[in-house]
């Protein structure tokens, strides 16, 4: 068995957060997880309300920016491993208010690593702060080509300039403080929790209802698509295995044109709500494009391929599926979720 250790996730209540501390809680009973969350309107203790009475998990409010704070929680639980997930990372979002993302994605991600070097600096041994960031850092392909890990940081939108700027700070954290650090950088992530803001779970939300499908631009972006759960998976294989100071790159593998997704979901909806075929394709309607738009995102997975053995376990058919499911059997979830400032931000954005 594992030996026993502290360890905080930020970003829990999260997307990715809640499967990576589901993973985590439950296969790990000797670590004690400590989930930091600022519940913003992306944070839903609901996530993990199965996890509420485990006797190894703590959920903590409160905000990665505030210095004070952090500062009394290293003090307090000395924290041994941090996965930092806790983010701004909706890109539509970042275009209308970018402070917001500097603030939380950069300021946060300092603060925390200011805690974590001042709780360790005599002794790093056997401690790793975990940076979970995106494959946006890099930027856009045209039709070919692959990022890998050495390919030069070139971000286009606020999000990525901020997630960028994170990672470089890790980055040089490890180069002055010799602060032990992992990143990785991974594609679009799909599966169930996910905020009906992101363009699969808001599609699935918007055929249940008839609405309006808003493609952007002529729908020609292309992008990785990766199972939340198998990226779960990836992360606890790189905080335990990984080599401490590098990159990793995740991704499935799975690269699809957002029309060719958008009319696979409708396929996949229309049969499981028993519609006519191609019924949902008729809510599809092309709106203005989001401005700075990146064409294309592929990763090249082969390094955590090769060296940590992953690969994603389901094919992307299987994990929409999957999901689909889960929106399905989970109304209620989404119904909570859609409350008034959910609205507010919809209008504001599709009108
Ligand atoms: P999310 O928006 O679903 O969740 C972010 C979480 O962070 C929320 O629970 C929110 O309450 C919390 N949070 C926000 N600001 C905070 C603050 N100041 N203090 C404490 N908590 C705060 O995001 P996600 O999609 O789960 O992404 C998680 C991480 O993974 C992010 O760092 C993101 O950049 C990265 N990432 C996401 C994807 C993707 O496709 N979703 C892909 C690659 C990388
Ligand atoms: O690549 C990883 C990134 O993937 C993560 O770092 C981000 O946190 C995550 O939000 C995601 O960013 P994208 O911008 O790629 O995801 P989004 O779901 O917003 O959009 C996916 C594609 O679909 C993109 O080309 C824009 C398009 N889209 C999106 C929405 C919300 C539409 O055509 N219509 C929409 O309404």
């Amino acid at each position: 068995m594992s030996r026993s250790k502290t360890i905080l996730i930020t970003g829990g209540a999260g997307f990715i957060g809640s499967h990576v501390v589901r993973l985590f809680v439950q296969k790990y009973p000797n670590y004690h997880i400590y989930n930091l969350d600022a519940l913003t309107y992306a944070g839903n203790l609901e996530n993990l309300s199965d996890l509420e009475n485990q006797p190894n998990y703590t959920f903590i409010k409160g905000d990665i920016t505030d210095e004070l704070f952090i500062q009394e929680l290293f003090d307090t639980y000395k924290f041994e491993g941090v996965i930092h997930l806790a983010a701004e990372s909706h890109v539509d979002r970042s275009i209308t208010d970018p402070l917001a993302f500097v603030k939380t994605n950069v300021i946060g991600t300092i603060v925390l690593l200011n805690a974590f070097k001042d709780c360790w600096k005599d002794d790093f041994e056997d401690k790793l702060f975990y940076h979970i960031s995106t494959d946006e850092v890099y930027g856009t392909l045209g039709e070919t080509g692959l990022f890998i890990e050495t390919t030069p940081y070139d971000p286009n939108s606020p999000y990525s300039a901020s997630k960028a700027s994170s990672d470089h700070f890790v980055r040089a954290y490890g180069e002055t403080y010799k602060l032990p650090y992992v990143i990785s950088n991974c594609s679009n992530n799909y599966g169930q929790n996910q905020f009906p803001e992101k363009l699969i779970p808001l599609f699935i939300n918007n055929i249940i209802n008839n609405k309006p499908l808003p493609v952007y631009g002529d729908g020609n972006y292309t992008r990785d698509w990766l199972y939340v759960k198998d990226h779960a998976i990836a992360i606890d294989l790189i905080f335990h295995k990984g080599k401490q100071g590098e990159t990793y790159n995740i991704g499935g593998f799975n690269e699809w044109k957002n029309i060719d997704l958008v009319k696979l979901l409708c396929k996949q909806m229309d049969q499981k709500l028993n519609r006519a075929s191609k019924a949902s394709e008729q809510l599809i309607t092309f709106v203005k494009d989001r401005p700075g738009h990146d064409l294309r995102y592929a990763i090249d997975a082969s390094k955590i391929k090769n060296e940590l053995s992953w690969e994603p376990s389901v094919t992307f058919e299987q994990g929409l599926e999957l999901t689909i499911d889960w929106y399905l059997n989970n109304k209620r979830w989404l119904a909570n979720i859609i409350n008034g400032a959910y609205q507010a931000y919809y209008q504001k954005q599709y009108g």
